[in-house]
């Protein structure tokens, strides 16, 4: 049910612990700024699948138009993923998927081919010869099988590059830390650490300047997300050679589902493309995401005024009602 004038989209994400996930919501509450119709409800579940397939009922119940929702794994987000599809309510899925067919729309970047990219730029990067360990997400989020699949792909007619090991990192730093701890030492001439997201590959540094610290071991991870803490500035420093851009599609999954809302054609999948990013292009990268950064912020402050001026409208219009019964 509509409630008043207003389009009630419930986003349920499962976690909102990182700067990726802090840009994506922002991106989406950036673009639902356009459409004063339109009011999002935020759950973060804290990478705890149980704790977020309560809050996608508690918000099927409080009686949303819209569900959009970035299942942190698979199988067990499925069932009331799909329960709300089949009451009727749109879902856009975003980022990670489900496993069934029964969703509206998905948003998010090609982890396959993330994984791709990634495998192939690692071999040319050490000239077809070389051992590599791979620190993956969750296994049960799409994301991480998928990059592993591309990568396995992409190596398979690479036989020069050995993939030594995979470690379970969980999408977390700290847990990618402790793996690589165990596991670098029986490693020493390793080669090369592909950390599947931007805050693995930031523990991937730390953990090899631990270890080795008179080797040079290249990280490559992913994200590619703008600003100070970024691995984009990671880059640029030199602390990772490289990060394949994954874009958290905040803004793209926002408009679809205004799309969805307001009768308006949109596509069933929108596949959000990668690229390397690395020495050979990063300073011309930052120059355009510092750019972008400070045109968000200055659409945010213009969004504010707007805010501002409705305010003092509002309240003139009802003490000229006053006055004048006009
Ligand atoms: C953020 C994150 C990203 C990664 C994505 C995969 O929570 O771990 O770093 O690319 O989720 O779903």
């Amino acid at each position: 049910e509509k409630q008043g004038d207003a389009y009630v989209i419930g986003f349920s994400q499962c976690t909102g612990d990182d700067e990726w996930r802090r840009a994506m919501l922002d991106g989406m509450q950036r673009e639902l700024a356009f459409h004063n119709n339109a009011k999002l409800i935020f759950k973060d579940a804290h990478a705890n699948s149980a704790v977020q397939v309560k809050q996608i009922e508690e918000l099927l119940q409080s009686g949303i138009q819209l569900l959009i929702v970035s299942p942190n794994e698979s199988d067990p987000l499925t069932p009331v993923i799909e329960k709300a599809y089949r009451k009727g309510i749109p879902v856009v899925v975003v980022d990670r998927r489900t496993s069934s067919p029964y969703y509206t729309a998905y948003v998010g970047g090609d982890n396959y081919q993330v994984g791709k990219t990634v495998g192939e730029y690692a071999a040319t990067l050490l000239g077809g010869k070389g051992k590599m360990i791979e620190v993956t997400g969750l296994p049960r989020s799409s994301p991480a099988s998928d990059r592993h699949r591309g990568l396995v792909d992409a190596l398979a007619t690479r036989p020069g590059i050995q993939r030594v090991a995979t470690l379970n990192g969980q999408w977390e730093k700290d847990i990618a830390k402790k793996e690589l701890r165990k596991a670098l030492p029986n490693f020493p001439d390793l080669d090369l650490i592909f950390a599947q997201n931007e805050v693995m590959a930031k523990g991937a540094r730390e953990v090899c300047n631990e270890i080795f610290p008179e080797r040079k071991i290249r990280v490559i991870g992913v994200d590619g997300l703008p600003g100070q803490f970024g691995d984009i500035q990671m880059v640029y420093d030199g602390q990772i050679t490289a990060t394949a851009l994954y874009p958290t599609g905040g803004e793209e999954a926002a408009r679809v589902a205004m799309n969805i809302l307001q009768k308006q054609p949109y596509q069933k999948e929108n596949l959000l493309q990668t690229a390397i990013i690395d020495s050979s292009n990063v300073r011309m990268i930052k120059m355009q995401t510092d750019k972008m950064i400070s045109q968000q912020n200055d659409i945010e402050r213009q969004q504010a005024r707007i805010d501002e001026q409705l305010e003092i409208y509002h309240t003139q219009r009802g003490l000229l009602y006053v006055m004048t019964g006009l």
